[in-house]
């Protein structure tokens, strides 16, 4: 070989042999996501944070982060993304959720289904119901898990004909809500619920909780309602379904968002 020639060598340029997998191609399959145990490379083990799939899992990462604050931005509760179990009082049970949050974590890990699937949060108005699950979702999030906020309310709106924000459709927001998140919060179970039709709701509540329950994947649950009347929404059959699997944390406190004083008018 030339002098000249050896200066052009460049390795990766080289002669190879028909559909020989060079490091450059790896690198090239990495980026755009592909099973590489496809191609016999072994998987690294999950746990460990090798090199090798970290421009794969931070894009990951970050859409996870992102589908978290936008579901919070959806839900007009951006404000509610500051708060963590420290920010919590006692009465709004931090150390619950965290264990609870810790056990989904876990069971997440061992790609196994967690015991309890449900964490339902009930108290009254303004006793900071929203916040503890907000500080859930946000604590989830942070820990890698892909969560969801939505409204019960909202998410039937959307799952009528035409009724998904722009223009998503009735399939994208089940895939979105029921089928995607590792954690699910769904706010306000049957709040907001007159003049909406029982059967709707029912059929679409029993397909939300039985399609995560069938799946491993947990939800939890805020509501100011009783028993009584949750069960009048939803029934006995499917509040049953909810109740047998669940954590029940009842906040007890104050309407927070009640004015010390009235307004002088
Ligand atoms: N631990 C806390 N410390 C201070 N303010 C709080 C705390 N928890 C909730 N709040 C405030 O109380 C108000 C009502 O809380 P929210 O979670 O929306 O109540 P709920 O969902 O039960 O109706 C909100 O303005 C919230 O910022
Ligand atoms: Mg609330």
């Amino acid at each position: 070989m030339s002098t000249m020639a050896a200066e052009r060598f460049i390795p990766e340029r080289e002669p190879k042999r028909l559909f020989e997998i060079t490091e450059r191609t790896l690198a090239a399959l990495r980026r755009g996501g592909a099973d590489l145990s496809q191609l016999g490379v072994p998987a690294p083990p999950e746990d460990s944070e090798t090199e090798l799939w970290e421009d794969v899992s931070v894009p990951q990462a970050r859409a996870r982060t992102l589908a978290w604050r936008n579901s919070m931005a959806a839900a007009d509760h951006d404000d509610y993304l500051k708060w963590r179990f420290a920010d919590l009082d006692d009465t709004q049970r931090p150390k619950a959720l965290s264990d609870w949050l810790g056990s989904v974590v876990e069971a997440k890990r061992q790609k196994a289904r967690p015991s309890t699937m449900h964490f339902i949060v009930s108290g009254n108005i303004g006793s900071g119901k929203t916040t503890a699950v907000a500080a859930l979702g946000n604590e989830a999030s942070d820990r890698g898990l892909l969560v969801r906020f939505v409204q019960h309310s909202t998410y039937l709106t959307w799952r009528r004909p035409d009724g998904g924000p722009d223009g998503m459709s009735r399939y994208e927001i089940r895939r979105r809500h029921v089928e995607d998140p590792d954690l699910l919060i769904l706010d306000e179970l049957c709040g907001e619920m007159d003049g909406v039709q029982t059967e709707f709701v029912r059929r679409e509540t029993t397909d939300l909780v039985g399609s995560r329950l069938a799946s491993g994947r947990p939800t939890v649950f805020s509501t100011n309602l009783r028993r009584d009347g949750i069960k009048a929404v939803l029934g006995e059959r499917l509040l049953s379904r909810i109740e047998d699997r669940a954590y029940l944390a009842k906040v007890v406190g104050p309407d927070r968002r009640m004015p010390h004083k009235p307004l002088d008018w």
